[in-house]
């Protein structure tokens, strides 16, 4: 019997699997509008197995997108196109979820593919950033302004808000983003955050942000339903963010209510030197797992079925998140059913006929 396959249950949630499509930026939405695009690349997903499907980082403030082509919910006019894209993936039998998140220091930047790294000037159709510090991510990026007290109460207020209305799109987990070096990660980090104030200087005031954010999604996200928090376990860099830290937050995470810590790394330094290769970052979902007891899902070049199974059954985590093998094949998940001989997913009954190779078909089937 394949764990991959299994359905999972936090709190009152049941996914039909531990496969969850990781949240990928797509960049493009028009003025953080949810449009046909979103809707095909999301339900793909879901027709193609994912148990729990994320959408890309989904900005709480217009200023807090990492491209102007994001994903937002600032706006109640965001809500009904996000709702026909979770009405479609409920209706697949998966799960929808949320990644709601805010770029800080990084935000205002080009799409990736046009080849142009750093910020785009206001000059351009872009703005100036916020952050904890005037510190820039790169000399390509604009400094940011440092956001004042009355500034991050409207954060706060904005992952609210933005919640408030994810619910109301009919999402069932939601996420908060505080990793690859955006706002709340750039709080955590010593490297981005210089503060002298009660969000800066120790562990505990760099962890404050996230925490307040968590919390009060937290409480106006229904009791029955999970909240989880991406964190990069590690900059990657001396004197950055660490494992032990992370370890420290999971717990603090854990007694606020959040049900599950999606474990990444690095995103704040581009002196970051990260040893990427297969599963390179299960070790610390596996850390944060056993020291913090909180669940946890890993990410990060995982490719095979075998793989994720193996993961699972070791007990490092307990939900599968993949990116980019997913991007190459939506139909991952009911391939891997088939790898790992669950026969637990089920093919939509349009497809049916094609699931199996070997089955004997009449000829006159095909003549519809
Ligand atoms: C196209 C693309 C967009 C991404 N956008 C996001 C995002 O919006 N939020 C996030 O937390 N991670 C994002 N990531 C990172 C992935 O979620 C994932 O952590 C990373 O790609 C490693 O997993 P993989 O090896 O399975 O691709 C993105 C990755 C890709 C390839």
């Amino acid at each position: 019997m394949s764990l991959l396959l299994e359905p999972y249950t936090l709190r009152h949630l049941t996914l039909p699997n531990r496969i969850a499509v990781s949240p990928m930026c797509q960049y493009s939405a028009v003025d953080g509008l949810a449009n046909d695009w979103h809707l095909v690349h999301l339900g793909s997903r879901a027709v193609g197995g994912a148990g729990l499907v994320f959408t890309e980082a989904t900005a709480v403030t217009a200023e807090g997108r990492i491209t102007a082509q994001d994903l937002g919910l600032w706006d109640d006019a965001q809500i009904p196109p996000l709702q026909r894209i979770t009405r479609f993936i409920t209706a697949q039998g998966a799960v929808p979820g949320i990644q709601l998140a805010h770029a800080g220091r990084k935000a205002s930047t080009h799409r990736p593919w046009l080849g142009k790294h750093g910020s785009v000037k206001p000059e351009d159709g872009g703005w100036v950033p916020v952050g904890p510090s005037r510190i820039a991510f790169d000399p390509q990026h604009t400094a940011p302004q440092e956001l004042t007290q009355a500034q991050i109460d409207e954060v706060i207020q904005a992952f609210v808000e933005a919640a408030r209305r994810a619910l109301k799109a009919g999402f069932k987990v939601v996420e908060v983003h505080a990793a690859h070096g955006y706002l709340l990660h750039q709080f955590l980090s010593p490297l981005s955050n210089q503060r002298r104030d009660d969000y800066g200087s120790n562990f505990e005031n760099r962890i404050r942000l996230t925490l307040q954010v968590s919390e009060a999604v937290r409480a106006v996200w229904p009791d029955e339903l999970p909240v989880f928090v991406r964190v990069s376990a590690t900059d990657w860099v001396e004197d950055g963010w660490n494992p032990d830290e992370t370890v420290a937050l999971a717990k603090r995470l854990r007694a606020l209510g959040v049900d599950l810590i999606d474990v990444s790394s690095g995103g704040t330094s581009v002196h970051a030197e990260i040893p990427t290769g297969p599963g390179y970052q299960t070790q610390f979902a596996a850390r944060v797992r056993e020291e913090s007891g909180i669940a946890t899902g890993t990410v990060g070049m995982i490719t095979e079925p075998a793989q994720a199974e193996h993961i699972l059954r070791t007990a490092q985590a307990d939900i599968i998140f993949l990116a980019r093998e997913l991007l190459r094949d939506p139909y991952w998940p009911l391939h891997a059913d088939d790898d790992l001989g669950g026969y637990k997913a089920v093919w939509p009954a349009q497809y049916q006929r094609a699931t199996s190779r070997e089955q004997p078909i009449h000829e006159s089937d095909l003549r519809e």
